[in-house]
This record gives structure tokens, C-alpha cells and sequence, in this order.
């Protein structure tokens, strides 16, 4: 079995779903309440898990609740969580909105942003054991880059999957095997405006930046022409973590040596399944759902 190393964060979802959102100084009531695992790291982690991948989460907990909730969470589904530390914070929680058709999200990073470059040290060679290394931004930034150098210096595969977004620079780019942003958030790397035509922006990425489009599935740069392949078509019932289960399937495929094209073909099998369901892992897809 291929190993993928998750690099990331590891969150509390607490999701609030309503009608509406509530207008500054307004409040509302809504219609439900849940509390349930997240964070982009450990959604990536579980999405490849539940896809058969052998999974390494690095990453940090606090000595909490949430902490022990995260954990066991990652033994059900197989995920190895030998290289999660417990630190002194609280877990990284998540107080999402689901309200509209859509979410937002306010993120508090906690024991995430505890993560530091002497673990990365002190997991070396787990991480240089990997086929390949799947990162976001939800930790410290000199940490992702740490990484991404290490894995570079080594020849093993990256995906970052550049979210919440900030500006990154030249070498971050150029060290990143693959970068899954959405269009947005693609703008937001590259220093771009809102305006800017992104199908001329891709060209310069060829076979790197795979942008994706939510239902309209995901564009890329193949090197002669540029590709979008399409999403599947399904009732949405909640897109959170829908990028998640994209990521965690694409370095699931990779590693199993789908060419890019297949793999993202697969990704968006597997994201569209799971956004048919509530929660950011509620509905991701084991193998036999894809096929
Ligand atoms: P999030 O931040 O909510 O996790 P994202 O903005 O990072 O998502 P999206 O581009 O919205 O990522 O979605 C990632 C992939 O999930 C898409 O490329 C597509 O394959 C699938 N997907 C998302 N929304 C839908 C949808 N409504 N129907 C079918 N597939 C979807
Ligand atoms: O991508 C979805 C995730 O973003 C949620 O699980 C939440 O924890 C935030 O990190």
C-alpha cells in the first residue's frame, strides 16, 4: 500500500445550521447544532483513509476533550496517529455556519498553530518515508514551507492545498508538486486581482495548478491545451470540505499512479459523493462507492 503523510491541522467542527446568517448585532435562532471532527489537515487524512491510502497524520491536539474526540476519531477510520502531539492549548475548533446553500467559517487554530519546525525534524523520516506529503494553511506558514523544502531536497510529491488563503511566494510555489486552490484562493497565492482572467494565469502552471470550480469540477494546464473536468452532478446537501475529500482522493490516485487527468477525474467522484451529506467527513466515499 502507497503511504501519504498529512502534514496539517486538526479541528472541533461545531456547526450551526439556520435558515439564515445573523446580521452584525443581530441574533437568531437556528435549526440545529453539531459537534463533529474537521480541520482541513485531518479531513484530507480521513478522505484518503477511507479511500484505502495508508495515512500518517502529523500534527497537534490539546490535552482536551476535543483532543481525545480527534483521536479516536482517526483510529476508526485507520488513519496513524502516533506522530500527533498533545500540546498545552486547546484543540483547533471551528464554529461553521451552514445557512443558504453555502457555509462560513471562523477558525481558531490552537494546538495547530503549536506545530513547529523541530517536529518536522523529529518526524523526518516518517515524512521522508512518504510516496507523498498533502499540506494546507491552516499551521504556521515557515512550517509548510519547512516541509515543502524537505520534501523537495527528497524528490517526494507535494499537494498543497493553499487554504485559508495568503500570498505565497516564488519558492513555495516552485517546491509544491501540486497546488489545489479554488479561484479564489488561486488570486489570493499569486498576488492576483479580482479581475484577472485566470485561464491565462494556468498557463503558466502546467500540470501544477489544479484549480478547482465547485460544481463545475476542476481546471488545469496539461502542457498543449487547457483541460476542465467536469464535477459529477448531485443534490448538494453541504459543500464543507468538499476541497478536503478532493485532495485527500487526488494523492490517494497519485500514489497509485493514476495520470493527473484520472486522478482528478477520481477526486471529483469522490468530492461530489461526499458533498451529498452533512459535515466535512460525514459523507466522504469509501472505495467501493467510487467505483
Ligand atoms: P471547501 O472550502 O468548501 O472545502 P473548496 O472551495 O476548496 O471547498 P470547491 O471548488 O468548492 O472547493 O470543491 C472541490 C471539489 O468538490 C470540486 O472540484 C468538485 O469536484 C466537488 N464539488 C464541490 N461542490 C460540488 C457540487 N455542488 N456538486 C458536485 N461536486 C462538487
Ligand atoms: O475545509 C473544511 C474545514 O475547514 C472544516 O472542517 C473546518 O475545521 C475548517 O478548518
Amino acid at each position: 500500500m502507497n503511504k501519504i503523510v498529512v502534514v496539517g491541522s486538526i479541528n472541533t467542527d461545531l456547526v450551526f445550521t439556520s435558515n439564515k446568517r445573523p446580521n452584525s448585532g443581530e441574533t437568531i435562532f437556528g435549526n440545529d447544532f453539531k459537534t463533529i471532527p474537521g480541520g482541513k489537515g485531518a479531513n484530507q487524512a480521513v478522505a484518503a483513509s477511507k479511500l484505502n491510502a495508508q495515512v500518517i497524520m502529523i500534527g497537534c491536539v490539546g490535552n482536551d476533550l476535543n483532543g481525545d474526540f480527534s483521536i479516536e476519531n482517526f483510529k476508526k477510520v485507520n488513519v496513524n496517529t502516533s506522530c500527533i502531539k498533545r500540546v498545552d492549548s486547546h484543540t483547533g475548533v471551528a464554529n461553521i455556519v451552514v445557512a443558504e446553500n453555502d457555509n462560513s467559517i471562523i477558525v481558531v487554530p490552537g494546538a495547530n498553530y503549536k506545530i513547529t519546525k523541530s517536529m518536522i525534524d523529529e518526524y523526518k523520516a516518517v515524512i521522508l518515508s512518504a510516496d507523498i506529503v498533502l499540506l494546507q494553511l491552516e499551521i504556521p506558514l515557515e512550517v509548510v514551507e519547512y516541509t515543502l523544502n524537505l520534501c523537495d531536497e527528497n524528490n517526494i510529491k507535494t499537494v498543497l492545498n493553499p487554504a485559508p488563503a495568503i500570498k505565497l511566494s516564488n519558492e513555495t510555489i516552485a517546491k509544491s508538486t501540486f497546488l489545489t486552490p479554488n479561484e479564489h484562493e488561486c488570486k489570493t497565492i499569486l498576488g492576483l486581482d479580482k479581475d484577472v482572467d485566470i485561464v491565462e494565469i494556468i498557463k503558466q502552471f502546467p500540470n501544477k495548478l489544479l484549480i478547482t470550480l465547485g460544481e463545475k469540477g476542476v481546471m488545469y494546464f496539461d502542457g498543449e491545451n487547457v483541460v476542465t473536468i467536469p464535477a459529477y452532478k448531485v443534490k448538494a446537501i453541504d459543500t464543507t470540505g468538499a476541497g478536503d475529500t478532493f485532495n485527500g482522493a487526488f494523492a490517494r490516485a497519485i500514489v497509485n499512479n493514476f495520470s493527473i487527468k484520472d486522478a482528478i477525474n477520481f477526486a471529483n467522484k469522490a468530492s461530489s459523493i461526499s458533498v451529498t451529506k452533512f459535515g466535512a467527513q460525514g459523507g466522504m466515499p469509501i472505495l467501493d462507492q467510487i467505483d
